[in-house]
């Protein structure tokens, strides 16, 4: 069995927390290939919550090995944080293994992250505050630590005072912050080498091995396609490799180890930060949607902004990501309107636009073109099979199918790990 890639279509939160647990059990690895503690991802089992910002959502499967692999950036205070809460809660995070290549996210790279923030006032990005742009900006100027770095003092220390060189000009002279001290950041970096240490591994060979001998890699994306580095409204995206392509870079495997990617669509659409959403409500359907989707971030807490179903956005992340299956999430959310509205094309200052606009300027003026799909009243979250929803449920999902152009094989209707409908089986 191939690689399956995960992926968000949207602006995150599509519930590939809970797609991947959905997976899970047929998998035999689940590998986080990108980001950081900015994800947040949710997952419900037998009524327990969980939220999981740096492990992998395959943590919570028996029998699974999670990997945080080589393109994800680790606050090593947040993981180990999370292992202990999942612990207390009984969940056995003894067979996690972690890249030797993935970088840390340093205490000075928060601060930059928010120093950076403030500084841009009105063309903030709303970042989530983690240090992750800083992170992945030291990665690509080689001036990053990597976890394998934790085991050598005298390059940690080389690697952090020269990281601190520069920035601390930065810090004093352009930020009027106070210098930050190498040795208290080498001293804290090393407090965890002894715990991490036997969770290191070279997991791209492991993962190889792995393909080789027939088993099954779920490659679990953080972030989504509209917030990638490249395919994203940039600069309104998170600074890695969120997309599919990212997954083989991200975890270390050639990208034709990849046999399927599933991209997680809601059925409506949300987005966290600053940045163009063509479907975002002002009124009060937004309110609506967002008291009933309970749409507050995992991670930070913030109000998401809501709006209705992007037909252009998802069968831009289609294209993208090359996706197989797609999982439209939260269609319960949508129940209770007479209609539904669905953008197909955008109006740009006079001209239709069928596809998402490749000029950002573009996709900031965007305004909508809807067709009103008919609504559905009936409680659906006890639906298992297409049948058990009602007509114009169905017929709402099937219009998106069309209109995306990709099989939608998962529809969910609950938070809970069984509120799904099987559409189409993935795995074979
Ligand atoms: P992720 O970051 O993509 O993993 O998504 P989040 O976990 O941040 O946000 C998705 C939220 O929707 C979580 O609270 C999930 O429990 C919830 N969820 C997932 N699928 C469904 C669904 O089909 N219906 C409803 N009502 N909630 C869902
Ligand atoms: P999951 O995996 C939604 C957004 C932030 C901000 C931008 C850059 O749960 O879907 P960053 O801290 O990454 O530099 O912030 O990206 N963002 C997310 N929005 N879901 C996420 O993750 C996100 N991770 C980052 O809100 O606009
Ligand atoms: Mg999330």
């Amino acid at each position: 069995m191939p690689a399956i890639v995960i992926v968000g279509a949207q602006w995150g939160d599509e519930g590939k927390g809970k797609a991947t647990d959905l997976l899970g059990p047929h998998a035999d690895y689940v590998v986080k290939y990108n980001g950081g503690n900015n994800a947040g991802h949710t997952v419900v089992i037998d009524g327990e919550t969980y939220a999981l910002h740096l492990l992998p959502s395959g943590i919570l499967t028996p029998g699974v090995i999670p990997v945080i692999g080589n393109g994800v950036v680790i606050d090593l205070d947040v993981l180990f944080h999370e292992i202990d809460n999942l612990n207390a809660r009984g969940i056995d995070t003894s067979r996690l293994l972690i890249s030797a290549n993935a970088h840390i996210i340093a205490s000075y790279n928060r601060t930059i992250d928010k120093v950076t923030e403030r500084f841009l006032g009105k063309r903030q990005i709303g970042t989530t505050g983690r240090g992750i742009g800083p992170t992945y900006a030291d990665k690509m100027t080689r001036v990053g630590i990597r976890i394998q770095d934790l085991f050598d003092p005298s390059i940690l220390r080389q690697k952090v005072e020269g990281a601190l060189a520069q920035k601390n000009h930065l810090l004093v002279k352009v930020y009027n912050r106070r210098a930050i001290d190498p040795a208290a950041v080498v001293a804290e970096l090393e407090a965890h080498a002894e715990r991490v240490a036997p969770m290191v591994a070279d997991t791209s060979l492991l993962l190889n091995q792995a393909l080789d001998a027939g088993k099954t890699i779920l490659l679990e994306g953080g972030q989504a396609t509209m917030l990638d580095v490249d395919h994203g409204t940039y600069p309104f995206v998170t600074s890695s490799s969120a997309c599919a392509g990212g997954a083989a870079t991200g975890a270390g495997i050639g990208p034709g180890r990849i046999g399927r990617v599933v991209a997680v669509a809601k059925a409506y659409t949300t987005r966290v930060g600053a940045g163009p959403f063509p479907t975002e409500l002002h009124d009060d359907e937004g309110e609506r949607l967002r008291a009933a989707g309970h749409e507050f971030g995992t991670t930070t807490g913030r109000p998401r902004r809501c709006g209705w179903f992007d037909v252009p956005v998802v069968r831009y992340a289609a294209r993208i990501n090359g996706v197989t299956d797609i999982a439209l999430t939260k269609l319960d959310v949508l129940t209770g309107r007479e209609k539904v509205p669905v953008c197909v094309a955008y109006d740009v200052g006079g001209h239709r636009h069928d596809e998402l606009p490749v000029s950002q300027s573009d996709i900031h003026h965007a305004v909508p073109i809807y067709e009103n799909l008919d609504g559905w009243d009936a409680d659906i979250t006890g639906a298992r099979t297409t049948a058990d929803l009602p007509k114009a449920a169905r017929h709402y999902v099937e219009t998106l199918e069309e209109m995306v152009g990709t099989r939608i094989s998962i529809v969910g209707v609950g938070p809970a790990r069984d509120a799904v409908i099987q559409r189409h089986p993935i795995l074979s």
